[in-house]
């Protein structure tokens, strides 16, 4: 790969596209979702086909395509919690001996869903839910919260989603504002239900409930989304409806169980089917996709090239199109909680660099922001590009110049601009860009359920596909566990007024000063 690695170094991409004028085909692979389609352009890479097709060696020679079939056939791929990881099952039409569970679950929260929408189910007072709570950390909050920002804007909804996630005591002041308790629905989301914050914020609006409504009431506007219900009651927290989870869907992984079960309610069951539509042809696309044509093994691949062969630290990802303004904080976990790991999944140490830091945001926003780094600063970040053929029902100007920035910001990237061409010859060193600097574009036809669907489980994949090459296990993370026991100590040590004895001296220190100012 290191030979490889130089020899991409040697081209640059605009002598490589100058040589190949079918570059940008050969580069550039379609999938259909639905009535829909999603176009992948990985041209502006610095791949050239020979390390592309090294790279999908590298994919075979890594067992990528039975690790997939081993995760989508339910095998224990997530060694050190002895699990499956059957996310694709929640979304698979096919038997399997997790089929009838999951349809039944679906049949339940649809049934819930349709009851809320058309009043059957109601609040205490016997008035019709307006608003719906969601109560949620991590995979818990971050799909449900990009599903609902993505789709409210295309798609009409019968009740509007808050959400609460952060143990901040702002989230539950500023999801609460002017919500009528007696309209107001709960979903309390934690597969363990076991989070400090998922806890403390349901007993909080637990708490907001009883006062307006009196004890009584509390439960009837209360739903929980567990593996196990019993939790939330072992905790005192009351509900009148449980919808189950399982564990072997991970928490980054389980937006299309009933962790998006407020987003049911707000648009209807049947848009969540559209979700899983979308999401069900990405996993046919990843299972029957030759590896050349094989999305999410084809950016997986580029993924670890950018990574632990070029040596780049982090990965962008820069949406042209407001309402994905939660994917890149959805993709962080996914990735950064899936492979920021640093043991194979034998416990040895791994000899390459694995998961990049994802970060990202929005388009055009990002060129006024922090584009002046990703094309002039001493680091290469590769970039992907994400946007819409079509947004709202009208096309406009508006949206033309959206995407036309789109394609401008991943062209100037890679193609930059020499001193000789920046003009004014005083500044020419100053406005030469380097260029070269990668970038991959995903376009869908439209921003609908479907595509929102298909471009999680894109990323879904790809990170497995990483995951699969570093031979680390995508499934667990154990990282998080730590840092949880150490801030019960601390909340012990501030609840007794006094720091403890076993900290550092900065910790104690801090502790002093927040005790003497709190
Ligand atoms: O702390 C990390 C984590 O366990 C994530 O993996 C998970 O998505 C989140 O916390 C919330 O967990 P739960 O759904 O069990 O409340």
């Amino acid at each position: 790969m290191l030979s490889l690695a130089a020899s991409s170094q040697q081209h640059t991409l605009a002598q490589m596209f100058a040589a190949d004028a079918k570059r940008a085909s050969a580069m550039t692979v379609q999938a259909n979702v639905g009535a829909q389609s999603l176009l992948v352009d990985v041209s502006k890479q610095n791949i050239s086909s020979e390390i592309l097709s090294a790279l999908l060696d590298v994919v075979r020679e890594a067992g990528v395509e039975q690790r997939r079939d081993a995760m989508f056939g339910g095998a224990i791929v997530n060694n050190t919690e002895q699990q499956p990881a059957l996310h694709v099952a929640l979304r698979s039409k096919a038997a399997s001996n997790v089929s009838a569970a999951v349809a039944a679950e679906r049949k339940k929260m649809t049934e819930f869903a349709n009851g809320v929408r058309n009043g059957t189910i109601c609040g205490a007072t016997g008035k019709t839910f307006t608003h719906v709570v969601n109560v949620g950390i991590g995979g818990s909050d971050l799909g449900p919260r990009l599903v609902w920002e993505a789709l409210s804007p295309v798609v009409k909804a019968g009740l509007q989603c808050r959400f609460v996630s952060n143990i901040d005591p702002l989230g539950v002041q500023q999801a609460l504002q002017g919500l009528v308790a007696e309209r107001t629905l709960v979903v309390m989301c934690s597969k363990t239900f076991s989070t400090s914050e998922t806890l403390a914020n349901s007993r909080a609006i637990a708490a907001w409930l009883e006062s307006a409504l009196g004890a009584d009431a509390v439960a009837q506007h209360c739903a929980v989304v567990a593996v196990d219900a019993q939790k939330a009651r072992a905790q005192n927290i009351a509900f009148a409806h449980s919808f189950a989870m399982w564990q072997w869907v991970g928490g980054r992984y389980s937006v299309s169980s009933a962790v998006n079960l407020c987003n049911m309610v707000a648009f209807g069951p049947e848009v969540h089917d559209q979700m899983l539509d979308g999401m069900r042809a990405i996993d046919e696309h990843f299972v029957s996709a030759p590896l050349q044509q094989n999305i999410p093994m084809v950016l997986g691949a580029i993924g670890v090239w950018n990574r632990s062969v070029l040596g780049r630290a982090t990965h962008a990802l820069i949406s042209y199109s407001d309402a994905l303004s939660s994917f890149a904080p959805y993709v962080q976990q996914l990735e950064m909680e899936s492979n920021g790991k640093r043991v194979r999944t034998d416990g040895t140490p791994v000899s390459v660099e694995t998961a990049p830091v994802i970060w990202g945001g929005v388009g055009t926003n990002s060129q006024h922001a922090y584009m002046q780094l990703l094309h002039q600063g001493t680091s290469v970040i590769p970039v992907d590009f994400i946007g819409f053929a079509k947004v709202l029902a009208q096309g406009s100007e508006e949206h033309d110049a959206l995407v036309a920035n789109m394609l401008a910001q991943s062209q100037a990237l890679a193609f930059g601009r020499t001193a000789d061409d920046a003009g004014d010859a005083a500044l020419a060193e100053h406005r030469a860009m380097p260029g070269n600097r990668p970038s991959t574009t995903i376009i869908a036809s439209q921003l609908s359920a479907a595509t929102l669907g298909a471009l999680i489980a894109l990323y879904e994949h790809s990170t497995f596909v990483q995951g699969c090459i570093w031979d680390i296990n995508s499934f667990d993370q154990w990282g998080v566990e730590h840092g949880k026991q150490l801030a019960a100590t601390v909340a012990a040590d501030i609840a007794e007024g006094t720091a403890g004895a076993s900290h550092d001296s900065s910790t104690k220190s801090l502790l002093d000063w927040y005790l003497k100012h709190r």
